[in-house]
Order: C-alpha cells, then sequence, then structure tokens
C-alpha cells in the first residue's frame, strides 16, 4: 500500500475512532463512515441485497467499520469485519463490538459459502488485485451470492495516466466498461446499479456529526504529515468527482 493509503487507511482511521469515543456514541457510525459510505448508499445496497435479521454480512476492507455498523443497526445483519490494516482494525474494535479478521481481500481467511452476503465499499478501487477480490467475495458468500459494491468508477479512461495531472496515490479507477468485464470475468452479474449523485443527500445530523468529527481531527493532528497527506488524497478524489472524470457507482451482483 501506498504511504498515502496507510496514513488515510491506517494512522488515520485510529485517530478516527479516538475521537470518536471521546465524543460519544452518536458520533461513532458517522465517524466510522467517513471512509465512503453515505446513509442513502447503503440503505440502497441493503434492500439490494435483500439483508434481513440474522443474516451474516462479510465486510471486506471494513476500514473503521461504520457501514458494518449501519447494516447491524439498521437490518440486524451479524456482521464480520476483514481489513488489511492494523490501525482500521483496532479502531472498528474501539468504537463497536463485531468481529475483526486482518486479512486481504484477495485470498479472505473464510471458509467457501460460509456467509450470506458480502460488500466492499470504497475498496475495489483501491486495490489492483480487482479480479481477486471479486472472485473472493463470490466464493464465501452462499447461494445466490449477494455482494454489493461500492466503487469510484472513471468516467474519463485516462484517469490515473501520467500527463492527466496529480493523481490520488495508489487508486485504480476502474472504467465503466472495465467494471462490468470484471464483474462478469469473476461469474458474477449486476442485479441493480445506481450513481451514488441519484440518492438523498446525507442529512443534516449525520454531516454535522462527521464534520465535527473532521474538525477535532484536524485540531489534534492537523500538523502532522499523516493527517495533510490523507486530506491531500481526500481533497484529490473530490476534484475528481466534481469534475465528473469519476463518480461513485453502487453494484448490487448475485453469482451466475
Ligand atoms: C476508502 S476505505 C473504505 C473503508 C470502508 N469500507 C468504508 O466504506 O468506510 C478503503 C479500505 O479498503 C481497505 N483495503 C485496501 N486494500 C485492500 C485489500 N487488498 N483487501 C482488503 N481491504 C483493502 C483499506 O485498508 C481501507 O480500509
Amino acid at each position: 500500500m501506498s504511504d498515502a493509503m496507510t496514513a488515510e487507511f491506517d494512522t488515520v482511521a485510529q485517530w478516527t475512532a479516538e475521537v470518536a469515543a471521546d465524543l460519544g456514541a452518536d458520533y461513532h457510525v458517522p465517524a466510522g463512515c467517513r471512509g465512503s459510505g453515505s446513509p442513502a448508499a447503503l440503505d440502497w445496497l441493503l434492500d439490494g441485497l435483500e439483508l434481513t435479521h440474522g443474516e451474516s454480512l462479510v465486510d471486506c476492507g471494513a476500514g473503521v467499520g461504520g457501514p458494518a455498523a449501519y447494516a447491524a443497526q439498521r437490518s440486524g445483519v451479524r456482521p464480520l469485519l476483514v481489513e488489511p490494516e492494523a490501525g482500521a482494525c483496532r479502531a472498528a474494535r474501539t468504537l463497536f463490538s463485531y468481529p475483526v479478521v486482518r486479512g486481504d481481500a484477495a485470498a479472505l481467511p473464510l471458509r467457501d459459502g460460509a456467509f450470506d452476503a458480502a460488500w466492499a465499499l470504497g475498496v475495489l478501487c483501491t486495490t489492483d488485485e480487482q479480479a481477486p477480490l471479486l472472485r473472493e467475495l463470490g466464493r464465501v458468500t452462499s447461494a445466490p451470492g449477494r455482494i454489493g459494491l461500492l466503487v469510484l468508477v472513471a468516467r474519463d479512461p485516462e484517469v490515473g495516466s501520467p500527463g492527466h495531472g496529480e493523481q490520488p496515490d495508489g487508486n485504480h479507477f476502474p472504467t465503466v466498461d472495465g467494471l462490468r468485464e470484471l464483474v462478469d470475468a469473476a461469474g458474477l452479474t449486476v442485479e441493480a446499479l445506481c450513481d451514488t449523485a441519484d440518492l438523498d443527500d446525507v442529512p443534516g445530523d449525520w454531516s454535522s456529526r462527521v464534520d465535527a468529527v473532521t474538525a477535532e481531527l484536524a485540531a489534534r493532528h492537523g500538523d502532522d504529515p499523516a493527517w495533510q497527506q490523507a486530506e491531500h488524497q481526500s481533497d484529490l478524489i473530490g476534484q475528481l468527482i466534481s469534475d465528473g472524470r469519476i463518480f461513485a457507482e453502487l453494484l448490487s451482483l448475485r453469482r451466475r
């Protein structure tokens, strides 16, 4: 993983949990979702995956664990978090009580078909092992193979190529067609998809909690190079989104 990604997914993840723990329980889930998910996106995925009370869900690349906690609170699912970064694993254990396994999406330390569903939110675009990630999600889910993805997709195939402006470090944004090909090659099929720009806005109380966490992180760690690197990375991604060069796509998949 690149230095910028380690800063964001390891160091800042751990700081985020410390800040959220100090601010109080109402801040835990929004803070834990700073890495990608909004309530509307998570609701769309939970509905698309038809997740019901008591079913098991693998959250692959779970980060600080906010999306898994949101799923458990909204649908009563039983999440298992898999995450390679030690700081993020500690962060998820600090804020939430769900099991966390340190592991890599390309070789999930889980048995075949042992889970009702799996999702990977904002993960596929951060790894060059995209085909193994999709195959592994298919392997660990039982029939019909309910899999959710949130992926930053390039509208412009040149995003990430040299000579096209400063790019966020370590990201691998698939194109729309490239992502469809990856899904197909993994033996999966698209049941439904959605551009997150078409979903409801983030509720005010959620975004004010995220803003409070971000302000406190900046107050505590603003001078630290890891914070500055992570913020720069997030600014570059924000700029690519506002320029319309990448967008966040949600996919609800099934095994073919
Ligand atoms: C943008 S963050 C999203 C975190 C979380 N899924 C969320 O939505 O809040 C990307 C996460 O993917 C994880 N990640 C990166 N490469 C991975 C891999 N090969 N296997 C599993 N997770 C990975 C990172 O450590 C990080 O926690």
